[in-house]
């Protein structure tokens, strides 16, 4: 197995979900030394931070950093909030590690709460989620019973809860405030910030909130040292991210890679190249919200900085390719209907702006545009970029500027006059 294979190292293994079975393989070895050798949680947060440990949900903000945000000395609980919403169109990374690692993420957890002084984690998933909720469930129970999870764990007087909330399957409950909110129960929109979670987030309380995926790389940095987890990725984006890569390319699936690896790499060499006898048309990279790419432009590293550079984002790492057979104007008019649909309604701007940006995509669609209608496309969508609350019209606008831009010959080739 290559060495930079972390977080999927045991995807192979059927019966990783056993807790004898993971711990036969390794599992809450760290989590186990860091209560026996009382490894201090300002410890563990330097090495995630050394580690250079990114946000894995998207925005890719530096892991260790937030933590270091929570205030230590408050009287208020602390809480941990596992982001397993997996909304991203395009993104199927988190499941596979609730479905066939589950306890590598409760290692995670339990590190992550340990390091940030944090007795209630609770993991907020998708509704349609079943299947990952059964067995991350009985991991919880599984775990609690062995003494890894619940009171006093291995006699070192650490309390840790862990529970799973299930949300009702909306795309906004994914940001990190609207999640907060669905949580305690209410409208399921997000909140303005400053205040930030670190700060004030679940029940008026500091409150970490991290992707499934970031927390599932925990564990491995304390068993390598957070040098050895920078070394495999780049500079400022350590270790490695798991690529869901779909649609026309011959092998589709998730792939574990170093952070950096090019993104040419992922599509040509990894996933194997668009099917045979078609011609690659375009590839979405990171999940439906980042900018789309066309084919000379691939040569990019897959990590944070370098994307944006390039117009575009790293995002969830779910990359979505297109060949010659696939309509521009459809793919524009199936996104824009999303964002419109899964707009909470909160802000003006968003709620508007998305539903006129998809109505003007449909128009188009539907053989009804006409010029003018693409440049009203690049007038609108910037409307929607730091006027609301959370960035839902962000993450249409920046897609239909680029997909606008870079395809208009296709689109104009749709239009009567
Ligand atoms: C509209 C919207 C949807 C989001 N959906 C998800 C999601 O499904 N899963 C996720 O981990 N992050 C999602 N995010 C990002 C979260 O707000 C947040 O940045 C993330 O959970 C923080 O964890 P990380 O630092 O480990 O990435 C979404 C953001 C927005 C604006």
């Amino acid at each position: 197995m290559p060495e930079h294979i972390l977080v999927t190292r045991n995807f192979q293994y059927p019966d990783q979900p056993e807790l004898k079975i993971a711990l036969s393989r390794g599992t809450y070895e760290q989590w186990k030394r860091i209560l026996s050798e009382k490894i201090s949680p300002e410890d563990i947060i330097n090495e995630v931070k050394t580690a250079k440990l990114r946000g894995q949900g998207g925005a890719g903000f530096p892991a260790g950093v937030k933590w270091g945000f929570v205030p230590q000395d408050t009287p208020k609980p602390k809480y941990l909030c596992v982001n397993a919403d997996e909304g991203e169109p395009g993104t199927f990374k988190d499941r596979a590690l609730l479905e066939k690692d589950p306890h590598q993420l409760l290692e995670g957890i339990a590190i992550t709460c340990f390091a940030v002084g944090i007795h209630t984690a609770y993991i907020y998933m998708r509704g349609e989620f079943y299947d990952p909720q059964r067995i991350v469930q009985k991991a919880i129970d599984d775990a609690k019973k062995e003494g890894l999870l619940g009171k006093d764990i291995q006699g070192s007087g650490f309390d840790l809860e862990v529970i799973i909330h299930m949300g009702a399957g909306a795309y906004i409950c994914g940001e990190e405030t609207a999640l907060l909110n669905s949580l305690e129960g209410k409208k399921g929109w997000p909140r303005l910030k400053p205040p930030f979670p670190a700060l004030v987030g679940a029940f008026g309380c500091p409150t970490v909130i991290n992707n499934v995926e970031t927390i599932s790389g925990v564990p491995h940095i304390m068993n390598m040292g957070g040098e050895a987890f920078q070394k495999i990725g780049t500079e400022n984006d350590g270790g490695t991210k798991l690529f869901g890569i779909s649609g026309h390319v011959q092998k589709p699936g998730l792939y574990e890679l170093p952070m950096g690896t090019p993104l040419k790499e992922l599509v040509f060499d990894v996933a194997g190249g668009v099917r045979d006898g078609h011609e690659l048309k375009a590839v979405i990279p990171g999940g439906s919200s980042t900018p789309i790419l066309k084919p000379d432009e691939l040569d990019i590293p897959l990590e944070f900085e370098a994307m944006m550079e390039a117009g575009t984002m790293l995002g969830s790492g779910a990359a979505i390719v297109l060949d010659e057979t696939v309509s521009i104007p459809e793919v524009f008019m199936v996104m824009s209907r999303f964002y419109a649909h899964e707009s909470c309604g909160q802000c003006t701007p968003c709620r508007e702006g998305c539903t006129w940006i998809y109505k003007i995509a449909r128009k188009i669609y539907e053989g009804n545009g006409v010029p003018a209608d693409l440049d009203l496309i690049l007038d609108l969508a910037p409307m929607l970029d730091g006027t609301t609350v959370c960035p839902l019209g962000a993450a249409l606008a920046a897609p239909a500027i680029a997909i606008v831009e870079k395809f208009r010959d296709e689109f104009l080739g749709m239009m009567k006059n």
